[in-house]
């Protein structure tokens, strides 16, 4: 594993990796156990869009290794005015042991790898969000201890989270019901992903019909960062795309409940489910710290 760009270019066993790693970490912070397996380097961390969870878990996990992050919001840096991202590769490899990127297209992302030759992490594209999902996973596996044969249900927008949770939730061994309204599908090229898994995957308009059964059942916001300008749009056409009791009953009596957050209470998930899980999202939340140090220290020790 050179980078972290998305769920697709993980094998298995490289999930398996960092899961197994994050688990180790999350023991050495509680233990006391020292762990400063990047002393002297730095991380680059660019956001072009708002963050609390990724800003804050990737500052706080670089000093607990022993490194530097350095947080550079595009508001301020020369890409803001149209430098060109071949460029800024170049100069921060010259500079930075590593680079995490929030941004909108994925082109970016892919590009700065492309023209960089240090790490790079995606911290959230359009398309994708892997260290979300590798957080989910290892939360998952904490309160289920196992993933392989699990159902996981996914409800509401066919984004970044939708596209990464199938993708990554089929590659350990899950099987996957998304209920998204026409029009909101995942990505095609995670639907042609997915359509070699056969009757692992599949995709539903109703949202009780896919959490039947389901060990896991996830929602995410039905406007995502820029898609505002569509935030009323979008709440009509995503009327019932809700994790309510219905959907709960319809689950195994033990599902957890998964949120990236933000969350916006009463449209994607009604308050009275989010505060009953509100220890499994909280623990997700958390684990973005463990799973995303696991992932620097795998790319840039
Ligand atoms: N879930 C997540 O990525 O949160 P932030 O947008 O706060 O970083
Ligand atoms: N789909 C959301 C996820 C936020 C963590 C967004 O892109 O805004």
């Amino acid at each position: 594993m050179k980078h972290l760009l998305k769920m697709l270019d993980l094998s298995t066993e490289e999930i398996t990796e960092i899961l197994n790693l994050a688990d180790q970490l999350k023991y050495e912070l509680k233990n006391g156990i020292p762990h400063k397996h990047l002393e002297g380097k730095t991380l680059g961390m660019i956001f072009q869009k708002s963050s609390t969870r990724t800003r804050v878990s990737f500052e706080t996990g670089m000093y607990q290794l022993g490194g530097q992050p350095l947080f550079l919001s595009s508001k301020d840096l020369q890409i803001g005015r149209g430098e060109p991202v071949q460029d800024t590769a170049r100069v921060l490899s010259r500079y930075l042991s590593g680079i995490m990127i929030r941004t909108f297209e994925q082109k970016e992302v892919e590009d700065l790898a492309e023209y960089g030759s240090i790490p790079i992490i995606n911290g959230l594209t359009d398309f994708a969000h892997p260290c979300q999902v590798l957080a989910d996973l290892m939360t998952i596996r904490e309160y289920k201890n196992k993933l392989d044969g699990l159902k996981f249900c996914f409800i509401g927008d066919g984004n970044n989270m939708a596209n990464s949770l199938t993708v990554g939730c089929l590659k350990m061994g899950m099987s996957v019901s998304l209920a998204c309204p026409e029009g909101y599908y995942p990505a095609a090229e995670v639907l042609e992903f997915a359509k070699a898994y056969g009757d692992r995957f599949e995709i539903v308009s109703d949202p009780v019909t896919a959490a039947k059964n389901a060990d896991a059942v996830y929602t995410d916001v039905w406007a995502s960062m820029g898609q505002e300008g569509e935030a009323e749009k979008r709440k009509i056409a995503f009327r019932g795309y809700q994790v309510n009791d219905a959907v709960m009953n319809a689950a195994k009596p033990d599902a957890i409940v998964l949120h990236c957050l933000p969350a916006h209470r009463e449209e994607e998930i009604t308050e009275k489910v989010f505060e009953a899980h509100a220890n499994e999202i909280f623990d997700e939340a958390e684990n973005r710290l463990h799973a995303q140090k696991a992932v620097m220290v795998l790319l840039m020790k």
